[in-house]
């Protein structure tokens, strides 16, 4: 049975370790080894996470099996794209990503419907995402999951540009 937990502080090594793994296994076949170092190495700073986390400035929940960490996701309310209404209340899922030992298996489905509670019992009126255009698998799980595309933007992964879609799924 999977268990959500929001983290906490001092669950920043973990965040870094987890977020590094699953980053990895997610382009680790599709884009050059040095642009995934380069990533990892800036996005996952552990006393940066603790700190965004004492801050409230991001929310993250863990999603855990047999009392290990298999997926994770991050949320916050700092940026805006073009496309969303600024009047309303956006809430955006920065990161969602599961162990590859564990994809297929409903964990996804599992911390999606917990960003949603979450999104919906803090009054958000959507949740929105930024998505590589080749990660066709996750573009099938958002659409699974509600979601549509309403715009595009850019992601560096390293040195590397990508053509984003940005998703969202009204709460
Ligand atoms: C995308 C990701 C979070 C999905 O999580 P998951 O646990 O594998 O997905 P789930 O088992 O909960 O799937 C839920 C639904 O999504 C869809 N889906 C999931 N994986 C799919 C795939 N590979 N192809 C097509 N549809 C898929 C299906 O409709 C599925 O429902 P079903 O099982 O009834 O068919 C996971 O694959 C992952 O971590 N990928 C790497 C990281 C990543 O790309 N994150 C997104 C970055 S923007």
């Amino acid at each position: 049975m999977v268990q959500i937990k929001e983290a906490a502080a001092n669950d920043a090594n973990l965040l870094c370790q987890l977020g590094a793994q699953t980053f990895e296994q997610a382009y680790g076949d599709v884009k050059d080894a040095n642009d995934i170092s380069a990533y990892i190495i800036q996005a996952f700073i552990a006393t940066d996470i603790a700190h965004t986390i004492s801050g409230k400035q991001a929310t993250y929940f863990i999603a855990y099996f047999n009392n290990e960490a298999i997926g994770y996701t991050k949320l916050r309310t700092d940026r805006l794209h073009e496309n969303l209404n600024p009047a309303q209340a956006n809430l955006e899922l920065e990161r969602i990503y599961v162990c590859k030992e564990f994809w297929k298996q409903q964990v996804g489905a599992a911390l999606m419907q917990h960003a949603i509670m979450f999104g919906k019992q803090n009054n958000f009126d959507v949740l929105w995402l930024g998505v590589w255009q080749q990660n066709h698998r996750a573009i099938a799980f958002y659409k699974k999951m509600g979601f549509e595309i309403i715009g595009t933007k850019k992601f560096y992964v390293g040195t590397e540009e990508n053509d984003d879609y940005v998703m969202q799924v009204k709460l």
